[in-house]
């Protein structure tokens, strides 16, 4: 993959910073962001140095210490905002019950249900691109999180992302199921491909994941946040494949989605019972930050799906 397309001051001067390695960062260091977008898509890129980085970036630039103090200062302010938006809540009672209780309070926007019934095929194809920024990596921004549980977290956690990543079977990891359904259905299918395409709302959902995914000290909310993604999964995933079936699109990718169906049911029981229900009594003191985490990926899905929605109806 290519560096991205800037979206504004500082991503445009980020992005020539990275391709070039100049000898100072100051002066891109001090450049101020435009908008969201340009925040967005320059952390985005940050973050994508510690997964698979960029053709046209030197490695060496992953732990520059410019480059991570820029990093730094976008994902703090970023940190903020997600904390700003969670409206206060009291949690008591037992662990699980609640979680299940808070996510199913939860209302928003359903995607799902208008991809199943209403979606036309230019729609559909839509959000297959946007979506395939996370599915592309799918689990990788929650396996940065493993070795900082203790055993029982740990092993629950591994459990889940070994099904995620195929049970040692190439060809059934979740992301690569993601990658043949692309391909049927005739879309690009390498990793990051759609990446100048997304707005700034799969950005952000893309953000938030690897925020809480590279900062030990928000294990609490990356695994909240794995939770809630989880116990959403299963009927939206039946949704979208009857979506896709109705529309006549291809048997690999409905395949991704039936998959989920049925994995997401034995997912969400893992991730709220097993992973998030052992951490919280491991160290109570991460209970809030399971629920930011579950407060931010039901919020940051909302957003995507109202920015989705509104766009086809105006
Ligand atoms: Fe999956
Ligand atoms: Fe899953």
């Amino acid at each position: 993959m290519l560096t991205p397309k800037g979206r504004g001051t500082l991503s445009e001067a980020l992005f020539e910073g990275l391709r070039t390695s100049p000898s100072s960062w100051d002066s891109i260091c001090q450049v101020l962001p435009d908008n969201d977008e340009d925040v967005h898509i320059s952390l985005w890129a940050l973050y994508e140095l510690h997964y698979r980085g960029f053709e046209d970036v030197d490695d060496e630039l992953e732990w520059h210490p410019d480059v991570i103090g820029l990093r730094r200062s976008l994902e703090m302010g970023f940190e903020h905002e997600l904390r700003d938006r969670q409206p206060d809540i009291k949690v008591d009672g037992p662990f699980a019950e609640t979680f299940f209780a808070y996510v199913a309070a939860h209302d928003g926007a359903s995607l799902a249900n208008f991809l199943q019934r209403d979606a036309d095929l230019e729609q559909m194809l839509e959000v297959l691109r946007l979506r395939s920024i996370y599915h592309l990596k799918e689990s990788d921004p929650t396996a940065w999180v493993v070795p900082r549980l203790s055993t029982v977290t740990k092993a629950a956690l591994m459990e889940l992302q070994y099904d995620e990543y195929g049970c040692g079977d190439p060809h059934r990891l979740h992301s690569g199921l993601f990658a043949q359904g692309l391909e049927a259905c005739g879309l690009r299918s390498e990793y990051g491909s759609y990446i100048d395409d997304v707005p700034l709302e799969v950005l952000e959902e893309n953000n938030a994941m690897s925020l809480f995914g590279l900062n030990r000290r928000l294990r609490g909310a990356a695994l909240g946040h794995l939770a809630a993604f989880e116990a959403t999964s299963s009927l939206p995933s039946r949704r979208v494949a009857q979506g896709l079936e109705r529309l006549g699109l291809p048997q690999e990718m409905i395949r991704y989605y039936e998959e989920h169906v049925e994995a997401d049911a034995v997912h969400e029981q893992l991730a709220v019972r097993t992973i998030c229900g052992s951490l919280v009594e491991a160290e109570p003191a991460l209970l809030p930050d399971v629920f930011f985490g579950a407060f931010t990926c039901l919020d940051l899905e909302d957003r995507f799906a109202r920015r989705v929605l509104d766009g086809w109806q105006s």
